[in-house]
């Protein structure tokens, strides 16, 4: 697996797999099968409901904690310091992590000045290995940059053929902040899996919507996290480096940024 080097030196495989919307019920056995079909790299949240069981599938897995990437993301909408340094907790213990490899604030939410500290002291202490944010607008992200003393070395963000961050990740680029897509096939939305452009593109490599996708997000730098609770579909989804999109087929995907989100909350 490909991996990308963040802004403190460490690694982070550029594709991974998410669970959202994936029930606690299942994902245990989703989590499983993506490991057993070769993803290292597990994205979770708290507001998810899933962690626990992600934390079963790692373990059962039998992959030594240290070949493992896993992020999760802090949902405390309406608080600040003191509830974050819980909130941290709870998930190493919900997980039973002794660390986790990427710690996001899922959103800015009302203290993210307050949060953010406290999750550089979590940094700090050895419980994290890297820490950044997700849906951080530029405004609100340079906000927090110009202010705080450890980059972030994530920004999770809205991005797919459809709504593709350019003038973002020129943005998070300056500070060293690696964009991380979440939807990278836009859950669907648009006619995704059926778009004409990406389907003429991908009949010439032998290749899906679905991969075509992910791979003109990885050929611009951007890591990706798909989610399937298919097992055919995490192997299809994992299949994208053995080729590469020309730099004609790159700006006809181009044309298809609509510049705007597809979902309501961003
Ligand atoms: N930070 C945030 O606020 C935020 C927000 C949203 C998502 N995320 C993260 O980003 C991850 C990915 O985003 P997402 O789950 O929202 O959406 P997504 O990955 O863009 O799309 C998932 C949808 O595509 C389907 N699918 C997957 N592979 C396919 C394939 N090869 N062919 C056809 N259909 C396929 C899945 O169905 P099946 O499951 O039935 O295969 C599911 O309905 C999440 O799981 C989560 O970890 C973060």
């Amino acid at each position: 697996m490909e991996s990308i080097t963040l802004n403190n030196g460490v690694k982070m495989p550029i594709l991974g797999f998410g669970v959202y919307q994936i029930s606690a019920r299942e994902c245990e056995r989703c989590v499983f099968d993506a490991i057993d079909v070769g993803y290292r790299s597990i994205d979770t949240a708290q507001v998810y409901g899933n962690e626990k069981e992600v934390g079963i599938a790692i373990r059962k897995s039998g992959v030594l904690r240290e070949n493992l990437f896993i992020t999760t993301k802090l949902y405390i909408p309406y608080s600040g310091y003191r509830k974050a340094v819980n909130a941290i907790d709870q998930s190493l213990r919900t997980m039973k992590l002794d660390y986790i490899d990427l710690l996001l604030m899922h959103e800015p939410f009302h203290d993210y000045h307050g949060i953010y500290r406290a999750m550089e002291e979590a940094y700090q202490s050895g419980k994290i290995r890297a820490i950044g944010v997700s849906n951080f607008n530029p405004d609100v992200f340079m906000d927090l940059v110009e202010s705080c003393n450890v980059i972030p070395a994530v920004n999770q963000v809205e991005t797919h053929v459809f709504r593709q961050q350019a003038q973002a990740q020129e943005i998070m680029k300056q500070y060293g902040t690696q964009i991380e897509s979440w939807a990278p096939f836009a859950e669907g939305k648009n006619h995704f899996f059926s778009n004409e452009t990406l389907r003429e593109i991908g009949q010439k490599y032998d290749k899906s919507n679905a991969q075509v996708g992910l791979r003109y997000l990885i050929q611009r730098g951007i890591v990706v996290i798909p989610k399937s609770t298919h097992r055919e579909r995490m192997i299809e989804n994992m299949d994208v480096f053995d080729f590469t999109l020309s730099d004609n087929d790159m700006a006809k995907i181009a044309l298809l940024d609509e510049g705007r989100s597809l979902f309501s909350w961003y």
